[in-house]
């Protein structure tokens, strides 16, 4: 049985083997409906979400099964002090797979450590978001045709945004890939990230504040919402929230295949005068979202 808690535990022979998957899920869903006939996933959130929570409970609907579970942690036994090793084992007697999303870094690796079932970590704390990630490479491959030769920038909360911890991750195996950080300086990347994946993979890396600087070179721009959930202060959220505004004016100088991409929610971080722009790549990342959680459902139920 095998869970999935970080996205570096997918190798990238098996990340080939889920886009393909998607992509044929994209061509023939008539094939995939009933692949999970009798199977049940539980949604187990105890952290406010709308895509992560809705693509995994569209994409089991869409394979034939079906769904339970929870979207907030005072609506399950948690506001009662359950611990999340019992409530995994509980889950376990009632579902076929988890998907969980937890404020407290780690919880999903403790609920996998505890469950006799599959368990998908579906983002915790400022930690890793792996099935994000899995959503953003379907985008990429789509889009770009490629994950190695690529400059990529990643803009706003860089520090608590967990979706570009998992990406890194994920984009520090292929080759010829660069790297630019754009963010406050209180809102730079993790040390950790930086020598643990960037560094000990040699991949090449800048850190600026400065985005209309990187806009020539980049063929990706992940933009990410500052995480107000993760502050310790109100005040220090409402200096850095609107550090980075991304609007047509800022885009002149972008390649005409740039990629923009954001894992959503936004709040003001992209103008919605963007959304029409053919490079404007985000709604499209969130139903991509879908396709790769059915690809996963099926690899870690071991369904053909
Ligand atoms: N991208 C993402 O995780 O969105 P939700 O918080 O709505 O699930």
């Amino acid at each position: 049985m095998r869970s999935l808690i970080d996205i570096k535990e997918l190798s990238v022979s098996e990340l080939d083997s889920l886009i393909n998957t998607a992509l044929d899920i994209i061509e023939n869903p008539k094939k995939y409906s009933q692949k999970c006939q009798g199977k049940k996933i539980a949604t187990l959130f105890f952290e406010p979400s709308t895509r992560t929570r809705l693509s995994f409970e569209a994409a089991m609907y869409e394979l034939g099964g079906n769904v339970l579970g929870f979207s907030e942690a005072q609506s399950s036994s948690a506001s009662k002090g359950e611990s999340v090793a019992d409530t995994a084992k509980i889950i376990s007697l009632y579902a076929d797979i988890i998907a969980m999303r937890h404020p407290k870094e780690g919880a999903p690796l403790v609920a996998s450590m505890n469950a006799s079932i599959p368990v998908i970590n579906a983002g915790d704390g400022g930690h890793n978001h792996p099935t994000q990630t899995l959503a953003d490479l379907l985008t990429i491959k789509r889009k770009k045709g490629r994950f190695d030769n690529l400059t990529v920038g990643l803009c706003g909360d860089l520090k608590f945004g967990r979706t570009v911890h998992s990406l890194i991750s994920a984009l520090s195996r292929y080759e010829g890939i660069k790297f630019v950080l754009i963010s406050p300086e209180e809102l730079k990347i993790p040390g950790y990230v930086k020598t643990d994946v960037i560094e000990k993979n040699g991949i090449e890396y800048v850190e600026t504040t400065d985005l209309a600087g990187a806009m020539p070179e980049l063929d990706i721009l992940y933009m990410t919402r500052v995480q107000k959930e993760r502050f310790f202060n109100e005040e220090d959220y409402l200096r850095l929230k609107d550090s980075y505004i991304l609007n047509p004016q800022k885009l002149e100088n972008a390649k005409k295949d740039l990629c923009i991409m954001h894992p959503l929610p936004r709040v003001n971080e992209i103008s919605v005068s963007v959304d029409n722009d053919p490079r404007a790549c985000y709604f499209e990342q969130a139903l991509n979202g879908k396709y790769m959680r059915m690809a996963l459902i099926l690899m870690l139920l071991g369904i053909e």
